[in-house]
């Protein structure tokens, strides 16, 4: 019984990796199409003095990307792991392991996860669980990798969507055990519906530190979930809050909370509009995916420093020398961004506007 239910999920990791390579983002939008930085034509910088640092639970960073949660358990993953590792390392980005949990029931596929810190010793690593773990096993999965960190995935569409996944989500009291006993801090998690803000409140509520939004419009688990069954079409393919709208509605429920920005980010650009909005770290999960697949370590490090251009061309091109002067410039909005920034009541969003 036990190995059969081992050896699905060991399956379903590689048809995730298989999917999510080859499907298109979406369909859902994530929205930064309607987010516009406003230009600054006499920026008055030099490009090479723009500071992209950032902090994030304490930590500093060189460059405001994380290396979102992608995989583990398998042989396959190893090596995609091992590789991230190296990409993570070359460029100090910090990353997050896929969920721990298959290493939890089976302590020999272990070393498909602890692989990432023998690659990155000194590495920021963040362990990865589902929000219904105890803390016996958060603290077991921190120690697996000795994480800096652990994020708590929330991903009930995902679990409904497939055949053999779980029906009952009863998570605040996990949550809240595992935020009060771990040395380390808690990240809640969305993996591509997006957090509201109420929802967001609820989870600092229960102890955890920081925030990844997981919006919509880049990798879709409903999608793939539907495609592994092969299925016939799902209405919930667009559910969800797209990234820029969860984003909104996140830091502006809960100005100061420590956010993450994930789901669908494409370009070093996107990257520029997230932070403006208020997020302290973006994440990207399904390109580099494809990246160190298909190109290996080095076309990981390149896709990094091609957003590193972007992200730096766009600081100067809005007049900011820095992400704390971008977190206040004027920002443009517009279709169904702005109707959703109205409907929410947003007013901080709005003075920018007003710019
Ligand atoms: C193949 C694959 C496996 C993933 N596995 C996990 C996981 O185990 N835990 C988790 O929190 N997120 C997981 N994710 C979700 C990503 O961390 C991220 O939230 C999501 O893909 C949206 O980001 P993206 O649009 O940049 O891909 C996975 C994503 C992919 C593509």
């Amino acid at each position: 019984m036990k190995r059969s239910s081992e050896t699905q999920r060991s399956q379903r990791k590689n048809e995730h990796i298989r999917w999510a390579v080859e499907l298109a983002d979406g369909p859902g939008r994530t929205g930064f199409g309607d987010v516009l930085l406003r230009p600054e034509a006499v920026p008055d910088l030099d490009s090479r003095a723009v500071d992209l640092s950032t902090t994030f639970l304490g930590l500093r960073f060189p460059f405001p990307l994380l290396i979102n949660a992608l995989t583990g358990g398998t042989g396959e993953a190893a090596r995609i792991n091992a590789r991230l590792a190296q990409v993570a390392k070359a460029t100090g980005l910090p990353m997050a392991v896929g969920s721990q949990r298959i290493a939890l029931r089976d302590p020999k596929l272990t070393y498909t996860f602890t692989v990432v810190r023998r690659v990155n010793p000194r590495g920021v690593i963040f362990a990865n669980l589902g929000a219904g773990s105890t803390p016996d096993e958060a603290l077991r999965a921190v120690e697996m990798v000795e994480a800096q960190g652990l994020q708590l995935h929330l991903n009930a569409a995902q679990e409904l969507s497939m055949a053999e996944g779980e029906r009952a989500f009863y998570w605040s009291e996990a949550v809240a055990a595992v935020a009060s006993h771990l040395p380390v801090p808690v990240i809640a998690k969305e993996v591509g519906c997006g957090l509201s803000g109420a929802s967001a409140q609820r989870l600092l509520a229960l102890g955890v530190k920081a925030l990844d939004v997981g919006g919509k419009g880049g990798t879709n688990f409903v999608r793939i979930e539907e495609k592994r069954r092969r299925g016939r079409g799902s209405p919930f393919l667009d559910w969800g809050l797209p990234t820029a709208w969860s984003l909104l509605d996140v830091v502006g429920t809960c100005p100061g909370a420590e956010v993450c920005a994930s789901g669908g980010l494409r370009s070093g650009l996107d990257m520029a509009k997230a932070l403006a909005l208020g997020a302290r770290i973006c994440g990207v999960a399904g390109p580099l995916l494809t990246a160190v697949l298909t190109g290996g370590v080095k076309a990981g490090i390149r896709l990094v420093e091609r957003w590193k251009r972007e992200l730096r061309m766009s600081l100067v091109l809005a007049g900011a020398r820095d992400l704390a002067e971008l977190r206040h410039k004027p920002l443009i909005f517009t279709g169904e961004t702005w109707n959703f920034i109205v409907q929410r009541r947003l007013t901080a969003y709005r003075k920018r506007a007003r710019g």
